[in-house]
């Protein structure tokens, strides 16, 4: 089985943005390939050669996409017979080097969660099978690659694999959280998930210690500024609109009922944090402006994505903030990601290098 195409999984309804910015990264990469992709879907496929899918996985860092949740190398449509598909997936894994670990997953969308049960049942088999051929160490070793199978229905799967330290973690590209029964909104997981994506867990400790300040700029009713307080921050939470009670009776939040984006913090703080639902040229000028002034140490914010061209407003916003470091002569960490909490949305996060 030759690699023909790099499978990218993405929320149902991005596949557009999941192709464009593929398509833009991996030409800047040498690569001239193409995307196929069906709208709702939930995954793109960009075709090209192998040798150029290859330099694709290897040299793009997988943590620069925004609208990918994971992706894998891959060959053509594997037909499975219900009767025997642990032998339809050996018979048909040519060119899939020796594993440390395998994944059986499928795509976001209400048909593919109709094959989670499959999923698993097939794992086990599967992996038996295939360390008996030794195709599959007898340990999990996340050093070599992943076996990835992306079952797209009872009959049909794409066979690959990826490079653990560039892909996601998550094997379906998900972090499944639990929603907070006392948490003031939904939008709490948001800002839980931002951190499980831009810090390193080894760094929580450090990054998101008790006792740092932190501004949340559109903090009603008061989801992630409940996320920091559970971190024992001090939080100046900004908005118009009322805070949760419970939130207020903590002592650790002072609400001050302002435009964001006028809102100066009396001393630097550790984190601003922004959900405010506005323009995202807007805000991400804010952001940029914040950072530059030195104002936070670091900064995650939602850039809301009601338009058509929701691609070419990302990159405007990114490009528009990289022109603020430049022009102040600053170096920024800046990353963007859609998260599985995010709806029509991107979740960013800015970090200044000193
Ligand atoms: C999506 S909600 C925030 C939800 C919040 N992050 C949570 O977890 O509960 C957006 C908020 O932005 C606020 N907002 C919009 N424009 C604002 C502005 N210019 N200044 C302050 N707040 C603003 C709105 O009042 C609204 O409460």
């Amino acid at each position: 089985m030759a690699i023909t195409q790099l499978v990218l999984l993405c929320r149902q309804g991005f596949e557009a943005e999941t192709a464009a910015e593929i398509q833009d990264i991996a030409t800047q990469a040498g690569c001239f390939g193409y995307c196929k992709t069906k709208s709702d879907q939930g995954w793109v496929s960009y075709v090209a050669e192998d040798h150029q899918l290859k330099q694709v996985v290897e040299h793009v860092r997988f943590r620069n996409l925004i609208f990918a949740r994971q992706w894998f190398i891959t060959g053509d449509v594997v037909e499975l017979s219900p009767r025997d598909r642990v032998s339809d997936v050996l018979n048909n894994m040519e060119g899939v080097p020796h594993c440390g670990e395998i994944e059986i997953v499928h795509v976001d969308t209400n048909e593919g969660k109709e094959l989670s049960r499959l999923c698993r049942s097939l794992t086990a088999p599967l992996a038996a099978t295939l360390r008996k051929k030794n195709k599959l160490s007898a340990k999990r070793n996340n050093k070599i690659p992943r076996m990835m199978i992306l079952l797209l229905d009872g009959q049909q799967a794409l066979i690959g694999y990826h490079f653990t330290n560039n892909a996601c973690k998550w094997p379906d590209g998900i972090l499944h959280l639990k929603s907070p029964k006392d948490a003031p909104s939904r939008s709490t997981l948001k800002l839980e998930e931002a951190w499980h994506w831009f810090i390193p867990k080894r760094q929580w400790g450090e990054r998101l210690s008790a006792g740092m300040r932190a501004v949340d700029l559109g903090a009603a009713p008061g989801g992630w500024t409940w996320q920091l307080v559970k971190r024992n921050m001090m939080v100046d939470a900004i908005d118009n609109g009322p805070m949760k009670g419970d939130l207020m009776e903590t002592g650790q939040v002072t609400h001050h009922t302002e435009d964001g984006f006028r809102f100066v913090p009396s001393k630097k703080v550790h984190w601003m944090v922004c959900d405010m639902a506005e323009s995202p040229i807007k805000v991400a000028d804010r952001m940029a402006h914040w950072i530059v002034n030195d104002w936070c140490a670091e900064a995650i914010f939602n850039l809301k994505l009601p338009m058509k061209k929701r691609y070419q407003e990302v990159r405007a916003c990114f490009e528009l903030m990289e022109q603020k470091f430049e022009q102040a002569g600053i170096e920024v960490d800046m990353t963007g990601k859609h998260l599985y909490h995010d709806r029509e949305e991107i979740t960013c996060h800015l970090r200044r290098c000193y």
